[in-house]
């Protein structure tokens, strides 16, 4: 029997829906920013600089929107951490991930309508929503208003190293999308995961 629970309301989809597609483009034309030259741009430079603007400031507005959903609805609940116990669920879990699933174990930590989330996703959404994409929109924002940078730390360009710390943690979120991709397809058939992100309904398993 499939037992379906509403875990994602509709405000918090759209949210993901703006996020993933304005994170996409962000990465697209990050990428080439980064790396495209002037005999080889991957995008026209001055496109991958307005679209990497425009879709910075929807994604920043847009995590108002998971902050402000987060306060005001119950979803917050799924995102705290308990410190006690929490690296051996984090072992639980990961041990699970690298060998329980391939032997057609039970999760250990099955969802329900108070656990949306396993002990590593959990870690892993809270600091990529609360540390990861915060320090990319404050750095985001300081390389669009540059003249808010301080203009030198030990002798080094602060445009320099906020322009790298952005990268770096861009590199870190690229990271996290292509693990929460991966550990998407472990819903109760590859595509149940992405079909509750659409529809709202969790699939449980058997
Ligand atoms: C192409 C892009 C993406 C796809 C296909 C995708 C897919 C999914 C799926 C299937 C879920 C539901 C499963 C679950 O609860 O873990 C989910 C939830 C979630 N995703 Fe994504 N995702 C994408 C991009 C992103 C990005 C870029 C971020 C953040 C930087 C993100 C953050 C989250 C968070 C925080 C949740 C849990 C939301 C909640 O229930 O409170 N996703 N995503």
């Amino acid at each position: 029997m499939t037992e379906k629970l509403y875990l994602y309301p509709i405000w918090l989809r759209i949210w993901h829906a703006i996020n993933a597609l304005m994170f996409l483009v962000l990465l697209v034309t990050g990428v080439s920013l980064q790396y495209s030259n002037i005999d080889f741009p991957l995008i026209r430079f001055d496109y991958a600089v307005t679209y990497h603007n425009i879709a910075g400031i929807i994604l920043s507005i847009n995590y108002l929107i998971f902050v402000l959903g987060n306060l005001t609805t119950g979803n917050a609940r799924f995102y705290k951490l308990k410190i006690k116990g929490l690296f051996q669920s984090l072992m639980k879990q990961a041990n699970y991930y690298m060998f329980g699933t391939f032997k057609g174990e039970e999760t250990p930590f099955p969802v329900n309508a108070d656990r949306k989330f396993n002990p590593l996703q959990k870690v892993a959404y809270v600091v990529t929503m609360y540390v990861f994409i915060p320090i990319m929109i404050i750095t985001g924002l300081a390389l669009l208003f540059p003249e808010t940078i301080v203009e030198n730390v030990f002798n080094l360009s602060g445009i320099y190293l906020t322009a790298l710390l952005h990268g770096i943690v861009s590199i870190m979120l690229l990271l996290f999308l292509v693990i929460h991709l991966y550990f998407s397809t472990m819903g109760k058939t590859p595509i149940s995961n992405f079909k509750s992100i659409v529809n709202g309904y969790h699939e449980a398993h058997d």
